[in-house]
Protein backbone atom coordinates (compact mmCIF):
# COMPACT_ATOMS: atom_id res chain seq x y z
CA UNK A 1 0.00 0.00 0.00
CA UNK A 2 1.54 3.34 -1.01
CA UNK A 3 -0.14 6.65 0.23
CA UNK A 4 1.20 9.81 1.71
CA UNK A 5 3.27 10.52 5.11
CA UNK A 6 1.15 11.63 8.12
CA UNK A 7 2.39 13.12 10.70
CA UNK A 8 2.34 10.13 12.65
CA UNK A 9 4.56 8.54 11.02
CA UNK A 10 7.68 10.50 12.26
CA UNK A 11 8.92 8.10 14.83
CA UNK A 12 8.66 4.92 12.70
CA UNK A 13 10.48 6.92 10.06
CA UNK A 14 12.91 8.04 12.24
CA UNK A 15 14.22 4.77 12.85
CA UNK A 16 14.00 3.47 9.38
CA UNK A 17 16.40 6.14 8.17
CA UNK A 18 19.07 5.79 10.84
CA UNK A 19 19.31 2.20 10.17
CA UNK A 20 22.83 1.48 9.50
CA UNK A 21 22.51 -1.06 6.35
CA UNK A 22 19.60 1.61 4.87
CA UNK A 23 22.53 3.77 5.20
CA UNK A 24 25.03 1.96 3.32
CA UNK A 25 24.81 3.71 0.26
CA UNK A 26 23.30 6.98 1.24
CA UNK A 27 26.01 10.28 3.29
CA UNK A 28 25.75 10.47 7.11
CA UNK A 29 22.63 8.88 9.30
CA UNK A 30 19.52 11.56 10.14
CA UNK A 31 19.62 12.75 13.64
CA UNK A 32 15.73 12.51 14.82
CA UNK A 33 14.79 16.07 14.52
CA UNK A 34 16.17 15.39 10.98
CA UNK A 35 14.10 12.69 10.27
CA UNK A 36 11.19 14.19 11.67
CA UNK A 37 11.80 17.08 9.19
CA UNK A 38 11.69 15.03 6.39
CA UNK A 39 7.89 13.87 6.66
CA UNK A 40 7.08 17.38 7.27
CA UNK A 41 8.80 18.31 3.91
CA UNK A 42 7.18 15.96 2.11
CA UNK A 43 4.02 16.90 3.64
CA UNK A 44 4.27 20.21 2.16
CA UNK A 45 5.93 19.11 -0.73
CA UNK A 46 2.34 17.32 -1.55
CA UNK A 47 0.42 20.62 -1.89
CA UNK A 48 3.81 22.72 -2.85
CA UNK A 49 4.75 20.45 -5.82
CA UNK A 50 1.96 18.34 -5.88
CA UNK A 51 4.22 15.85 -5.16
CA UNK A 52 6.26 14.17 -2.57
CA UNK A 53 7.71 10.81 -1.21
CA UNK A 54 5.21 8.61 -0.21
CA UNK A 55 4.97 5.91 2.45
CA UNK A 56 5.06 2.47 1.69
CA UNK A 57 3.22 0.45 4.23
CA UNK A 58 2.42 -3.46 4.49
CA UNK A 59 -0.73 -3.84 3.39
CA UNK A 60 -2.56 -5.25 5.66
CA UNK A 61 -1.37 -3.95 9.04
CA UNK A 62 -0.53 -0.63 7.40
CA UNK A 63 2.86 -0.49 9.19
CA UNK A 64 5.47 2.03 7.42
CA UNK A 65 8.32 -0.12 5.94
CA UNK A 66 9.84 2.89 3.94
CA UNK A 67 9.50 5.21 1.04
CA UNK A 68 9.66 6.08 -2.83
CA UNK A 69 8.69 8.78 -4.21
CA UNK A 70 9.68 12.44 -5.32
CA UNK A 71 11.71 15.45 -4.63
CA UNK A 72 12.24 18.98 -5.61
CA UNK A 73 16.01 19.31 -5.93
CA UNK A 74 18.12 22.02 -6.88
CA UNK A 75 18.78 19.70 -9.95
CA UNK A 76 15.01 19.44 -10.15
CA UNK A 77 12.52 16.14 -9.92
CA UNK A 78 14.84 13.48 -7.87
CA UNK A 79 13.31 10.27 -7.63
CA UNK A 80 14.22 7.74 -4.81
CA UNK A 81 13.21 5.01 -2.22
CA UNK A 82 14.83 3.28 0.85
CA UNK A 83 13.07 0.15 2.66
CA UNK A 84 13.83 -1.77 5.75
CA UNK A 85 15.97 -4.41 5.08
CA UNK A 86 14.12 -7.32 5.44
CA UNK A 87 11.51 -6.13 2.65
CA UNK A 88 14.52 -6.38 -0.02
CA UNK A 89 15.50 -8.88 -2.41
CA UNK A 90 11.50 -9.85 -2.94
CA UNK A 91 10.52 -7.21 -5.87
CA UNK A 92 9.02 -4.89 -3.99
CA UNK A 93 11.57 -2.02 -4.62
CA UNK A 94 11.00 -2.15 -8.31
CA UNK A 95 7.01 -3.04 -8.12
CA UNK A 96 7.00 -0.01 -5.80
CA UNK A 97 9.05 2.20 -7.76
CA UNK A 98 7.53 1.01 -11.31
CA UNK A 99 4.10 2.14 -9.97
CA UNK A 100 4.72 5.88 -7.95
CA UNK A 101 7.10 6.68 -10.76
CA UNK A 102 4.16 5.59 -13.44
CA UNK A 103 1.45 7.70 -11.45
CA UNK A 104 4.00 10.61 -11.51
CA UNK A 105 4.55 10.86 -14.83
CA UNK A 106 0.83 11.41 -15.35
CA UNK A 107 1.22 14.70 -13.94
CA UNK A 108 4.32 16.03 -13.23
CA UNK A 109 5.47 19.02 -14.84
CA UNK A 110 9.08 18.74 -15.44
CA UNK A 111 11.19 17.97 -18.30
CA UNK A 112 13.02 14.81 -17.03
CA UNK A 113 12.91 12.81 -13.46
CA UNK A 114 16.49 11.86 -12.37
CA UNK A 115 17.46 9.23 -10.18
CA UNK A 116 20.76 9.13 -8.62
CA UNK A 117 22.99 6.06 -6.88
CA UNK A 118 26.08 5.02 -6.16
CA UNK A 119 27.31 2.27 -8.51
CA UNK A 120 27.91 -0.08 -6.28
CA UNK A 121 24.62 -0.31 -5.11
CA UNK A 122 23.61 -2.37 -7.86
CA UNK A 123 19.97 -3.25 -6.61
CA UNK A 124 19.08 0.79 -7.33
CA UNK A 125 21.10 0.94 -10.26
CA UNK A 126 19.07 -2.26 -11.46
CA UNK A 127 16.18 -0.87 -10.49
CA UNK A 128 16.86 2.73 -12.52
CA UNK A 129 17.89 1.25 -15.33
CA UNK A 130 14.54 -1.39 -15.25
CA UNK A 131 12.67 1.92 -15.43
CA UNK A 132 14.56 3.02 -18.53
CA UNK A 133 16.79 6.25 -17.72
CA UNK A 134 19.10 6.96 -19.13
CA UNK A 135 22.66 7.45 -18.20
CA UNK A 136 23.67 11.48 -17.58
CA UNK A 137 27.14 10.85 -16.11
CA UNK A 138 28.97 10.81 -13.00
CA UNK A 139 28.55 13.69 -10.53
CA UNK A 140 30.01 14.71 -6.84
CA UNK A 141 27.19 14.68 -4.71
CA UNK A 142 28.07 15.21 -0.69
CA UNK A 143 30.98 13.07 0.27
CA UNK A 144 30.71 11.35 -3.03
CA UNK A 145 32.72 12.10 -6.42
CA UNK A 146 31.50 8.77 -8.54
CA UNK A 147 27.35 8.93 -8.27
CA UNK A 148 25.81 7.81 -11.09
CA UNK A 149 23.07 10.26 -12.26
CA UNK A 150 20.48 9.26 -14.67
CA UNK A 151 17.13 10.64 -16.27
CA UNK A 152 13.90 9.80 -17.47
CA UNK A 153 12.40 12.07 -20.17
CA UNK A 154 8.66 12.93 -19.41
CA UNK A 155 6.83 12.54 -22.41
C1 LIG B 1 17.77 -0.40 -3.25
C2 LIG B 1 16.53 -1.09 -2.70
C3 LIG B 1 15.36 -0.10 -2.71
C4 LIG B 1 16.19 -2.29 -3.58
O1 LIG B 1 14.95 -2.84 -3.16
P1 LIG B 1 14.58 -4.39 -3.36
O2 LIG B 1 13.19 -4.59 -2.92
O3 LIG B 1 15.63 -5.24 -2.74
O4 LIG B 1 14.68 -4.52 -4.97
P2 LIG B 1 14.09 -5.67 -5.87
O5 LIG B 1 13.92 -6.92 -5.05
O6 LIG B 1 12.89 -5.16 -6.59
O7 LIG B 1 15.29 -5.93 -6.90
C5 LIG B 1 15.56 -5.03 -7.94
C6 LIG B 1 16.65 -5.62 -8.83
O8 LIG B 1 17.89 -5.61 -8.12
C7 LIG B 1 18.39 -6.93 -7.99
N1 LIG B 1 18.96 -7.03 -6.65
C8 LIG B 1 18.32 -6.91 -5.47
N2 LIG B 1 19.19 -7.01 -4.45
C9 LIG B 1 20.40 -7.22 -5.01
C10 LIG B 1 21.70 -7.40 -4.48
N3 LIG B 1 21.94 -7.37 -3.17
N4 LIG B 1 22.73 -7.57 -5.36
C11 LIG B 1 22.52 -7.57 -6.69
N5 LIG B 1 21.29 -7.38 -7.25
C12 LIG B 1 20.26 -7.22 -6.42
C13 LIG B 1 17.21 -7.84 -8.17
O9 LIG B 1 17.59 -9.14 -8.61
C14 LIG B 1 16.42 -7.07 -9.20
O10 LIG B 1 16.95 -7.23 -10.50
P3 LIG B 1 16.28 -8.25 -11.57
O11 LIG B 1 14.89 -7.76 -11.80
O12 LIG B 1 17.17 -8.15 -12.73
O13 LIG B 1 16.27 -9.61 -10.90
C15 LIG B 1 16.76 -1.60 -1.24
O14 LIG B 1 17.88 -2.42 -1.25
C16 LIG B 1 16.97 -0.50 -0.22
O15 LIG B 1 16.04 0.02 0.36
N6 LIG B 1 18.26 -0.15 0.02
C17 LIG B 1 18.63 0.84 1.03
C18 LIG B 1 18.35 2.27 0.59
C19 LIG B 1 18.97 2.62 -0.73
O16 LIG B 1 20.11 2.29 -1.00
N7 LIG B 1 18.18 3.31 -1.56
C20 LIG B 1 18.61 3.75 -2.87
C21 LIG B 1 19.53 4.89 -2.79
S1 LIG B 1 20.06 5.38 -4.42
Amino acid sequence: MINQFRENDKMTWSLIDSNPAIRKYLPGTPSKQESFEYIEESIISYNLNGFGRYAVRIRDSGKLIGMCGFLLEEYGVDFGYRYLPEHWGKGLGFEAARAVLDFGLEFIEADNIFALALATNVASVRIIEKLNFSFLGKVNVGPYNDVLKYALKIP
